[in-house]
């Protein structure tokens, strides 16, 4: 397998980094034992790659949706429910064949509109859509706005309608008894396994293996980084030392963690990663109810941001720690042509590549950060193929884990965000709402 390499550079001192070590190592054992399986808390999603009935089973099904000829799945679903499969589907495009997936991760109409458009066109062309409503709590106010209204459009059309529906949630929740009254295809979040750590569950797998990313190939990559991940040498566990490297820099009042994808490819891979720190880390409470406010604020900044984020981040206040993301592969060489009247315009470009200026573009910014003393660690990876997005799917969940743990909070509640749902469901059964 090709590894997914790390640098963590001089970005710690040993003395900083051998307590932070020391804290750690029960972490670390707790999460071995999650690998096996059996996890009685969020930890469960540790296991999910090893996990060798549930590709199977996935698989199953879509076998039995692939015979309808979908030209569309789409995947209706927020946050954790959604994230994941956009972000794999993003990174290795190219590597995949399969019908086009499309989001209802909003309910702004004009998005909204544009979904309900291409899927009406494809429905009167006599094709298949399959709808994959996917939410781990089965009420969230977004995702059963967007089923109700996709579903009537899909009835419309297709008296089969039913083989068309896959819904993928909690078992027992109130919407898997209401997609098996239907007569639905049903798929489970395994229990423990919370909604932004379950892109390797059901929720992330199907879709993506409808639209014909090989899910075998992906949890391979992350069943192997999970193994590297339980490294009781911190300095071989790429998550522990990231997650020391983020803490010790968090400690010393760099609250910005910045994800600078080098690949446009990477943008969602970003977002997901966005969301599972700042809904893990981002807590009021620690684990024992004292009032922290922990957090790290996500940040993420992709190639073109060198000529809108760069000044800022070279000149700006120094309360940012930068994870540098980038893969070896930049795809089938393109040259810049040899064109004698335009050889002044910008020195030495000529007849190289895109892939060669890229790589001078991202060792010109790490020399400048260096220079600047802007701490930064570096992921590479060999590709964009599956197994290295599997890697860095598991490497950022494990190491969101470890960081959790070092600042004292629960990686696995969302205790806002659930507040805000309840709030929006009252204001929903009021009468001033317009
Ligand atoms: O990580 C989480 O738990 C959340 O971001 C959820 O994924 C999001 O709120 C959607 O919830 P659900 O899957 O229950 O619809």
């Amino acid at each position: 397998m090709k590894e997914v390499s790390f640098f963590f550079g001089d970005s710690i001192a040993k003395e900083g980094l051998s307590i932070i070590k020391e804290r750690l190592r029960v972490e670390i054992k707790t999460m071995e034992r999650a690998l096996a399986g059996n996890s009685p808390d969020g930890r469960a999603f540790a296991s999910l790659p090893f996990a060798a009935e549930m590709p199977d089973l996935v698989k199953k099904l879509v076998k039995e949706k692939q015979a309808l000829k979908p030209e569309y799945v789409v995947l209706i679903g927020i946050g954790g429910s959604s994230l994941g499969a956009s972000a794999v589907e993003q990174a290795v495009a190219g590597n995949r064949k399969g019908p086009k997936l499309l989001y209802a991760d909003t309910i702004d109409q004009f998005s909204v509109r544009a979904v309900m458009g291409t899927m009406e066109d494809s429905l009167k062309r006599k094709s298949a859509v399959i709808l994959n409503c996917v939410s781990k709590s089965g009420r969230t106010i977004e995702t059963v706005a967007n089923f109700q209204i996709l579903l009537q459009l899909l009835k419309k059309y297709r008296k089969d309608y039913a083989r068309c529906v896959v819904v993928t949630t909690d078992k027992g929740s109130q919407l898997w008894h209401a997609a098996l009254s239907q007569g639905f295809s049903v798929m489970e979040i395994p229990a423990n396994v919370g909604g932004r750590y379950s892109v390797l569950s059901p929720a992330g797998l199907f879709p993506l293996a409808m639209a014909g990313v090989d899910i075998c190939v992906l949890a391979d990559g992350a069943a192997a980084m999970a193994k590297r991940c339980v490294d009781r040498s911190i300095d071989a566990n790429p998550a522990a030392m990231s997650a020391a490297v983020l803490y010790h820099h968090y400690q010393n009042g760099r609250k910005i963690h910045d994800t600078f994808l080098f690949s446009p490819a990477f943008e969602e891979l970003g977002k997901w990663y966005r969301q599972l720190m700042a809904e893990s880390a981002g807590k009021d409470l620690d684990r024992n109810g004292k009032k922290i406010n922990a957090g790290m604020t996500p940040t993420v900044s992709l190639p073109q941001d060198l000529h809108s984020m760069a000044q800022l981040y070279l000149g700006g206040p120094h309360d940012k720690f930068t994870t540098f993301v980038k893969s070896q592969d930049n795809g089938p060489a393109t040259k810049v042509a040899m064109m004698k009247d335009f050889s002044g315009l910008s020195e030495n470009i000529q007849g190289k590549s895109l892939s060669e200026i890229t790589n001078a573009l991202y060792s010109g910014i790490t020399a400048a950060y260096r220079k600047g003393k802007r701490p930064f660690s570096e992921m590479v990876l060999p590709d964009r193929s599956a197994q290295s997005i599997g890697q860095f799917l598991q490497m950022k969940m494990m190491e969101t884990v470890y960081l959790c743990y070092l600042m004292s909070v629960n990686p696995f509640d969302q205790p806002a965000v659930e507040s805000y749902k309840s709030e929006a469901r009252r204001m929903l059964g009021s009468k001033k709402v317009q």
